[in-house]
């Protein structure tokens, strides 16, 4: 009895030895894939969370956000960044929206492949609280806001679909894409992982993608940080919650910014910088635009003129201004909706006083007020956070 005892303890001791050993760990990519993607990629043996998790000031005024998957949001990481799927292999996502601006370019019109440039000024992603939370006919219907300055792209998956094949970013037929990806070793393991089957399809690339994109947030900023804390109430509904009270936490300078925001800005802007009130505004920017914007894609002319409103978040890191770079400085800006404003037919009345262009006043002093208050915007979170940052090896 002993002895079978002695036998049982010594052979349960050798088959659990080699579960004790000190370098047991968890694989989540299996060792021929963890070499794999460790020769091309610097990635975390244990992948990102992506969650997007809203702070209460904009989930109370009725925002939520989209699950984002997280196996498919590494995948999107890694191709947002690939150069590879460019034309001439020097250009890639990142190229016109980078990390550090808030993901968007210090250009006018940014340069694609071949030193061909856009027709626009590169869209700040990070301008936004979160894509996936009003953005995209998919989920949010024809409530939903679009992407570009002319509206034209109705999901985050059309979106890139169109800068991938776009002559001017990086020239690639979608064919091209598939077959590019397929033939990166890298890959196989992300698809594996993200799409249970190592198979390439220009569905899962563009899902990918959306996924990565539909993570990146900007909702830690000095501003949302004094919205969550100041128990002060709002007014306004899901479209324009407006912040009357001043914040605790900002500065009397601060305060009286966002005064001057929420009486000239916040109508179109948005007072809480969640949704943009409106998906598209003619601001005044000249009498005859060469560029028609939402106009030339819908074909109606009382839309010539009109762009995409922006949500400001991270203004400050996103120069230059508009849908044409045409001003360098947020100086310039202001002054633009200060004196310049102009008369166009498709005017929209929020900038119209009895019937003519709004003439805002400003002293110089409302002007260095508003400025402090649009500092308040900047994330420094989302511009240093890791898992937004290029993953691959130089
Ligand atoms: C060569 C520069 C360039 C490249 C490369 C590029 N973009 Fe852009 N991106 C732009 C420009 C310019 C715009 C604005 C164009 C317009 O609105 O007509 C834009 C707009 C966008 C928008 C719309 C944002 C909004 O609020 O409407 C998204 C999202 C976006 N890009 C993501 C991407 C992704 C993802 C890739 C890679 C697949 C990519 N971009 C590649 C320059 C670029
Ligand atoms: C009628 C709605 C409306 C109002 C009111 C309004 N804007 Fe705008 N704003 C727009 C539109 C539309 C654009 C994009 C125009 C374009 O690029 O052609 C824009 C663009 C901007 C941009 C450029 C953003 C970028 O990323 O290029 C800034 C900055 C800006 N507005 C600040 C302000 C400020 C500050 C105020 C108040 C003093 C204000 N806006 C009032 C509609 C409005």
């Amino acid at each position: 009895m002993k002895k079978l005892t002695y036998l049982f303890v010594l052979l349960a001791a050798v088959l659990l030895t080699p579960a004790c050993k000190s370098d047991f760990t968890y694989y989540y990519y299996d060792e021929e894939q963890t070499k794999v993607l460790a020769e091309y990629l610097n990635l975390p043996e244990l992948p990102d969370d992506y969650t997007v998790t809203f702070p209460s000031h904009l989930s109370s005024a009725g925002l939520f956000t989209r699950a984002v998957e997280r196996d498919k949001a590494v995948l999107g990481r890694v191709l947002f960044y690939d150069k590879k799927l460019s034309k001439d292999g020097t250009v890639s996502c990142a190229t016109c929206h980078k990390q550090d601006l808030a993901f968007s370019d210090n250009k006018a019109f940014s340069d694609g492949v071949y030193d061909r440039s856009t027709t626009r000024n590169s869209f700040a992603l990070g301008s936004v609280a979160n894509f996936s939370a009003y953005y995209g006919t998919d989920l949010n219907g024809s409530n939903a806001i679009r992407f570009f300055w002319d509206n034209r792209a109705e999901t985050a998956q059309d979106q890139s679909r169109g800068s991938m094949t776009n002559a001017n970013e990086m020239d690639m037929s979608m064919h091209d894409i598939t077959t590019t990806v397929a033939s990166q070793p890298y890959y196989a393991p992300l698809f594996a992982k993200a799409f249970g089957t190592t198979e390439v399809t220009e569905a899962k690339v563009l899902e990918a993608v959306a996924n990565f994109v539909n993570a990146m947030g900007s909702f830690q900023s000095k501003f949302d940080q004094a919205a969550n804390s100041s128990q002060v109430s709002f007014s306004g509904n899901f479209g324009n919650v407006v912040f009357n009270q001043d914040f605790t936490g900002f500065t009397a300078a601060e305060n009286r910014g966002k005064k001057l925001y929420n009486d000239n800005c916040s109508s179109c802007h948005s007072g809480n910088m969640g949704r943009p009130v409106l998906a598209l505004a003619n601001n005044g920017l000249e009498l005859n635009p060469t560029d028609k914007g939402v106009g030339a894609i819908s074909g109606n002319s009382n839309e010539d003129g009109s762009f995409k409103v922006p949500t400001l978040r991270n203004v400050v890191l996103t120069a230059p201004y508009m849908h044409d770079g045409r001003f360098q400085t947020l100086e310039e800006v202001i002054e633009f909706y200060n004196t310049g404003i102009q008369n166009h037919p498709n005017l929209h009345s929020f900038l119209k006083v009895n019937g003519q262009a709004k003439k805002m006043n400003f002293s110089a002093q409302d002007k260095s007020d508003l400025m402090a208050f649009l500092n308040t915007l900047t994330d420094d979170h989302l511009l240093a956070d890791k898992k937004f940052s290029d993953p691959f090896k130089q």
